[in-house]
Parts: structure tokens; sequence; C-alpha cells
């Protein structure tokens, strides 16, 4: 969020609602470092989705239509310009594992833009490296959260596919696999992006979504 601890207490400290849930959760209304700290990993730790339909389809219930397990077969498929027909869309390359995401910071494109003024990681190492490197995020519940990476640029899924199926510029950082499509893109037709972006809408998971104690505590 490009913001210091200080301003963040500064500005907490002046919010009797926040002052109020601190002295609910410690017994006064001290805001530190150490219980912003406390206070969001338990937060985030009780965040746990495992109720969506792909969760569904990964417990053996036949649950997925034809155009979301088409979708799902492109995530996880190898890009292969050499052979089209068996070429997937390889987001998993990056977003892997059971929640679509590898601990990782990497430059998937975005400062094609010449206008991009944000440096990325590269902000918190200094490493020129670092440059347009971003956290990879988790998929799972992305249909809830729009818009789309850290500056917002993409409205919608289907912005998202078209982003990596139309080639990636190159750049000092961006990752190789990606550089690998900058020529042909990602070869994807439309009926493959309408079911990639079918299969993205699976991670969905209501029951954390209709959660009524994640609504605003305010
Ligand atoms: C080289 C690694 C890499 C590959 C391959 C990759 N991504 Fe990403 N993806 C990222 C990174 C890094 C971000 C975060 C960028 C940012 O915050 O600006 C991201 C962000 C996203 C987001 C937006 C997340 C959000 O919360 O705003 C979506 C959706 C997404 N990727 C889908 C895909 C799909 C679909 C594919 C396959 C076509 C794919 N990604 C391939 C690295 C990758």
């Amino acid at each position: 969020m490009d913001e210091n601890l200080d301003d963040v207490i500064a500005k907490l400290s002046v919010e009797s609602e926040y002052v109020d849930q601190f002295t609910r959760a410690f017994g006064d209304g001290n805001i530190t470092p150490e219980r912003i700290s406390l206070t969001l990993e338990q937060f985030m730790l009780s965040i746990v989705s495992y109720g969506s339909r792909y969760d569904q389809h990964l417990a053996g219930e036949s649950i997925l239509n034809e155009s979301e397990l088409r979708g799902l077969d492109l995530f996880f498929m190898e890009y292969n310009p050499f052979f089209p027909e068996f070429s997937g869309a390889d987001c998993a390359h990056c977003h892997s594992g059971i929640n679509f995401e590898n601990d990782d910071f990497m430059n998937n494109g975005l400062d094609s833009d010449a206008a991009m003024q944000d440096s990325g990681f590269m902000v918190v190492t200094g490493s020129p490296q670092d440059r347009a490197r971003f956290k990879v995020t988790s998929l799972r519940n992305i249909e809830l959260t729009p818009p789309y990476m850290h500056d917002g640029r993409f409205a919608t899924l289907e912005e998202v596919v078209d982003h990596y199926n139309e080639g990636i510029q190159l750049s000092a950082t961006v990752d190789p696999a990606l550089a690998a499509t900058q020529e042909t893109g990602l070869l994807l037709d439309e009926q493959d992006r309408m079911d990639l972006a079918a299969f993205l809408k699976c991670l969905t998971d209501p029951t954390l979504a209709e959660n009524p104690q994640y609504k605003s505590p305010f």
C-alpha cells in the first residue's frame, strides 16, 4: 500500500472505531505495530477457502462443465508453439499449487505499458533485477475482486486473459516463460479464451464470500 507504519498508526489512532476495536481486543486503545501485526495475522489466518466448485471437482464430484474442464486443461498445460493443438496457457507456471500462487515476485509483462511508474519489488529491495516484479497473487475467489493487477488496469478476467494472450513484450525482467510468447501470443482462440475465464470463475467460494464474519465490523 506504499505507506509506512508510523503514518498508519497516526491515521488509525484518530478513528474512534479503530481505537474501540483495539480496546476490545487488547484491553486498551493503544495502537502499536505489534498489535497491528497480531490482529492482521489472526484475521488473515482465518480466511481459508475450500468450498469452490474447483474444490468439489478435486474431491471427485463431476461438477465442471465442458468449457470449464477445457479451461482447466489450458490453465495447467504448457505453452508449446511447435504443437499448437497441444499448447496450453501455462498459467500454473506461476499461479501454482492448491492456492494458485508461488510465494514469489515476478514480472508478468505489465511494464510493456511505457507509462507504468511503479517499479514493483525494486522499491523494496533497491535491486534493478526486481523492477516490475510483483507478488504472484492467489487466484482463489478472483472473480470477486476486480479490477485486476496492482494498478487495477483490467476490469474483467477476459481482459486479463487477453493480456497474456496478446504476446508479452520483452523487458529486462520479464519472466522467460512469458517472453517466449512474444511473437505468437498464447495461441488461444475465442473459445479457448472463454473457457479459461470460465475456469477462473470455478475458483469462487460462496461459503467464504457470504460468511457474515467477513462483513465490515463498522
Ligand atoms: C510469469 C508468471 C505468471 C504467469 C505465467 C501468469 N501470471 Fe498471472 N500474475 C502474475 C503476477 C506477478 C501477477 C500480479 C501482477 C500485479 O499485481 O500487477 C499476476 C496477476 C494475475 C491476475 C490478477 C490478480 C489480481 O488479484 O489482480 C490474474 C487474474 C492472473 N494473473 C491470471 C493469470 C492467467 C489466467 C494466466 C495464464 C494465461 C497467468 N495469470 C499467467 C504472474 C504470472
